[in-house]
């Protein structure tokens, strides 16, 4: 029972989005896959093309740099993949499940280092600190798309 007690509080929580390129190439299940076999929970989904808007807040950060427009038009061409993921240290773990930012750098067997070439189009966002993960979190999702629920073989995952 303290097992199960432990199991259930609440936990780190990291925005991740599959880009417009990953979409259009059809890598959504490749990527879902790896998130869910790592152990990882998804506690909100969707699909949807982000408004410029949207875009220019989620990267204001890079406002400023040159690359800023061609990426704000990048991932306001398509649809993308919003998600939530769940579990202990996930937003420092997403980013190593990601790899580098320039894909030729990134390790074989992360996101990036197997399934991207360029920089441009490295087909995954994670949230890059807990701070970022919880403005992004609210800047993507209303609280009412988020899902608090208990996989029921997640005893088999976390140990005491
Ligand atoms: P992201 O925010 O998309 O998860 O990527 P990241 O943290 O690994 O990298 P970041 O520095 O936040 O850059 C955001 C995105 O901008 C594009 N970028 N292009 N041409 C360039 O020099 C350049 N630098 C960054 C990349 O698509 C990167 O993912
Ligand atoms: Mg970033």
């Amino acid at each position: 029972m303290a097992t199960l007690v432990k199991t259930f509080m609440p936990t780190e929580r990291t925005f991740i989005a599959i880009k417009p390129d990953g979409v259009q190439r059809g890598l959504i299940g490749e990527i879902l896959g790896r998130f869910e076999r790592k152990g990882f929970k998804l506690i909100g989904l969707k699909q949807l093309i982000p408004s410029r808007d949207l875009a220019e807040q989620h990267y204001g950060v890079h406002r400023d740099r040159p690359f800023f427009k061609g990426l704000v038009d990048f991932i306001t061409s398509g649809p993308v993949i919003a998600m939530v993921w769940e579990g202990d240290g996930v937003v420092a773990s997403a980013r190593r499940l990601i790899g580098a930012t320039k894909p030729l750098e990134s390790e074989p067997g992360t996101i990036r280092g197997d399934l991207a070439v360029n920089i441009g189009r490295n087909v995954i966002h994670g949230s890059d600190g807990l701070e970022t993960a919880n403005f992004e979190i609210n800047l993507w999702f209303e609280s009412t798309e988020l899902n608090d629920w208990h996989p029921a073989d997640q005893i088999w995952r976390v140990e005491d």
